[in-house]
């Protein structure tokens, strides 16, 4: 997801407008700031490109989750249904809000499968959170509706996703709320930061207090703000938004040569019958950040791994199932509540069960993941070889499981 590999004149551009005046806050000094007020643009920039009415930027994509769960309402004791293959961001915001995450099944788009959430729904649920990993989407139709059945809250933690569609619309921009991340692994990047996307005034009214102490920001100075709840301090500087208003103009140029360079891709991987794919609800609306490919079983797949890491063409290939970060395999300090704070003991039961859940089905899936990063900054001389190693590991693979058969 990679912004960052176009770095170019425009964000340098950007950056010295603020350091120019030398006012690296988002919000006051409307004199000494000479019309210059990054943030603001880059928001209005974000709702006009992804079609939102609202957006509020923040300082990450976890305090944007975190900031949405507040705003929505999300608190003690709600539960909050989650996949089991995400970033460890997604539960730290639903824990930090108070509330309980739920931990369900994947299926083969590598998100929420919907007859899982259905099953975990209870009395306590509040919230089902598609994660839209790896640049591609959740089933949201089938999502869309469990929700309105159950008159349960939709937030889309879309921080991988920047730029996919679903039938039309963003990803962030059809639940009620939406994220997105633009740390500097993200598709477009600030550095470190993150917005709230909205349809929803009094959401973004919400998060925009939210992230500023609660602030009011109808003082006539900061100091005359008053509190109609309490917040915290979650504010994006100048200067990241100045890096995020270059790269949203260049966004569409980032997705057409991920586009492109993943298609070069799939089409050698295609060559091999025992390669399938992760299976995509809207594909025209992939983002193209990842290309998710399954091969027939575990072993097969480790064996693929392993002999990439030998052949020193590992890096980019992510095998997430044993990945310390993003698979419910490896979430030892979740499932044994290990914080540094005491948590609420129904948060504490709530993990602790974790370990004695099933995710056979989960781990199905995801033992036969590979997911390859798509550069931007490969040509197709480079395209062709690393396809061509990738098939001959996955054949040799094939032949070796054959003898052994
Ligand atoms: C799925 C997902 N959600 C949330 C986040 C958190 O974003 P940030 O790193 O900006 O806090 C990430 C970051 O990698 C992510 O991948």
């Amino acid at each position: 997801m990679p912004g960052f590999e176009l770095w170019s004149d425009a964000e340098r551009k950007e950056v010295n407008d603020v350091l120019e005046t030398g006012i690296l806050m988002r919000y006051g000094f409307d004199v000494q700031r000479k019309g210059v007020w990054k943030a603001k643009e880059l928001e209005q920039e974000i709702c006009k490109r992804f079609g939102s009415k609202h957006a509020h930027l923040l300082s990450s994509g976890t305090a944007a989750l975190t900031t949405a769960m507040a705003a929505l309402g999300i608190g003690s004791g709600d539960e909050v249904i989650m996949p089991s293959f995400t970033f460890v961001a997604s539960f730290e915001a639903v824990l930090s809000v108070g509330a309980i995450p739920v931990l369900v099944d994947v299926d083969e788009t590598l998100t929420l499968d919907p007859a899982a959430v259905r099953k975990a729904i209870t009395q306590k649920t509040k919230c089902v959170m598609p994660v839209h990993m790896c640049g591609s989407m959740a089933d949201m139709n089938a999502l869309v509706a469990i929700c309105k059945e159950h008159s349960l809250l939709l937030l889309e933690d879309a921080c991988q996703s920047i730029g996919a569609t679903y039938k039309g619309k963003s990803l962030g921009t059809i639940g009620d709320a939406g994220t997105f991340s633009f740390d500097f692994v993200k598709t477009m990047t600030c550095g470190e930061g993150g917005v709230v996307l909205t349809n929803n005034e009094e959401v973004f009214i919400k998060c925009e207090r939210y992230t500023d102490h609660g602030h009011d920001h109808k003082g006539v100075d900061r100091g005359a703000d008053l509190h109609p709840f309490l917040g915290y301090n979650f504010r994006i500087s100048e200067l990241h938004a100045a890096v995020g208003l270059a790269q949203v103009k260049r966004v569409d140029q980032f997705l057409a040569i991920q586009k492109k360079n993943y298609t070069a891709l799939k089409n050698i991987l295609s060559q091999v019958p025992e390669i399938s794919f992760r299976s995509i609800p809207d594909a025209d609306g992939d983002s193209c950040t990842f290309i998710s490919w399954f091969l027939p079983t575990e072993e097969i797949t480790r064996n693929v791994v392993n002999e990439l890491k030998a052949l020193g063409i590992a890096a980019g290939n992510f095998y997430w199932y044993d990945n310390n970060w993003h698979y419910v395999k490896k979430w030892h300090h979740l499932k044994n509540a290990t914080s540094l704070n005491r948590l609420h003991e129904d948060q504490k039961t709530a993990l602790q069960k974790l370990t004695l859940q099933d995710f056979s089905a989960s781990d199905a899936v995801m033992s036969r993941c590979i997911s390859t990063a798509i550069s931007l900054l490969w040509n197709p001389q480079q395209i062709m070889e690393k396809g061509e190693k990738i098939v001959a590991v996955v054949k040799e693979a094939l032949q070796k499981n054959l003898k052994q058969a």
